[in-house]
């Protein structure tokens, strides 16, 4: 009887230990995963626009577990502090790759420099840096700012031409984007060029809202209060042009490229898009958001020990109110 007991038991126990480990999971050796996933902390900026949105989606979808990855992902709530911190993070939990979308231009050097001395690459993405030792991160990956504001500014000396506006005053005002970041740097000094070039062009207020829809109607209904005389409106991306024209609009003003205030945006969202064949964008510059692809690509290149290019600029292209359809937005990936 005791013996039959203690068969019992035994099995009983057996049959508890194999239950209670029925998946078998992928060992964890200090905070990094065994196997053949590719560890990646990615550090992204904000949600402050639908490009943002189109962008993290790019990634996730890129960076996904059938693609042979597994993502830490860090959203910094627009504070350059929180990537800091992420990205010490990542390098603390021993990960493949980082990949950064940096709010700011500068202030990377110590934060990669700890990255190298771990023998981490780290891949940055969307904005530009500058460091002291380029060595410091692999690859950058985005787009040409500085070359999307050219476009926009050549393409509004080409309109005035036309309107036989050579000569008239042209007052602009300026709605940058996250003052100091790469987007908003190169768009900016474009248009300082075309401004200097223009001796009829007069910037009237020049003000950074963070490439947000809400603070840029709230600083254009500040400027609209102080004048309404205004030609051009250039703002640094959709969520902007959004902000302003809402503000324009209030206020009595009319956003078309014949004879009202040309509004010119970056970005080309959908519903950046729907503006400008509504007229009410004049000129909607690419920044293409798709970036995830791209990001892929670098990394499997490297884990295949083949060369990676120091800067891919993505490529882009322009949408104006008089040739833009229905069916360009249609076929648009975001
Ligand atoms: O860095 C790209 C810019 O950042 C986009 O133009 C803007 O929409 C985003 O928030």
């Amino acid at each position: 009887m005791k013996k039959r007991m203690l068969a019992i038991a035994v099995v009983t126990l057996l049959l508890l230990c194999s239950c209670t480990n029925t998946t078998p999971q992928t060992p964890v050796v200090s905070g990094k995963k065994m196997g053949d996933l590719i560890l990646v902390g990615f550090s992204q900026v904000g949600a402050e626009s639908e490009w943002r949105v189109a962008h993290t989606e790019s990634m996730k979808a890129a960076l996904s577990e059938e693609n042979g990855y597994e993502l830490i992902y860090d959203d910094a709530r627009n504070e350059q502090e929180n990537q800091l911190r992420a990205i010490r993070t990542f390098i603390q939990q021993g990960v493949d790759y980082i990949v950064v979308a940096p709010r700011l231009e500068t202030g990377w050097d110590s934060i990669l420099q700890e990255a190298k001395d771990a023998g981490i690459p780290v891949i940055v993405i969307d904005r530009d840096i500058k460091v002291e030792d380029r060595s410091l991160y692999t690859t950058y990956i985005g787009s040409d700012f500085y070359k999307e504001g050219e476009t926009a500014v050549a393409w509004l000396e080409d309109l005035l031409e036309k309107q036989g506006r050579t000569e008239d005053t042209i007052r602009i005002v300026h709605i940058q984007g996250t003052a100091g970041s790469s987007a908003q740097l190169g768009r900016t000094s474009a248009l300082e060029r075309g401004v200097s070039r223009n001796d009829n062009w007069e910037k009237v207020a020049q003000e950074p809202c963070d490439f947000t829809r809400a603070k840029a109607y709230e600083v254009m209904s500040k400027i609209l209060r102080r004048t309404k005389d205004i030609d051009v409106v250039y703002c640094e991306n959709d969520g902007e042009a959004l902000g302003a024209i809402d503000a324009m609009e209030d206020v009595g003003l009319k956003c078309n490229a014949e004879d009202g205030v040309i509004v010119i945006s970056f970005d080309a969202t959908r519903l950046g898009l729907e503006y400008c064949l509504a007229g009410k964008i004049a000129l909607n510059v690419e920044c293409n958001p798709l970036q995830g692809p791209y990001v892929d690509a670098v990394i499997k290149r490297r884990q295949r020990g083949e060369p990676i290019e120091q800067v891919k600029y993505i490529n882009e292209t322009q949408f104006d109110c008089f040739t833009i359809t229905q069916e360009m937005i249609d076929g648009r990936g975001y």
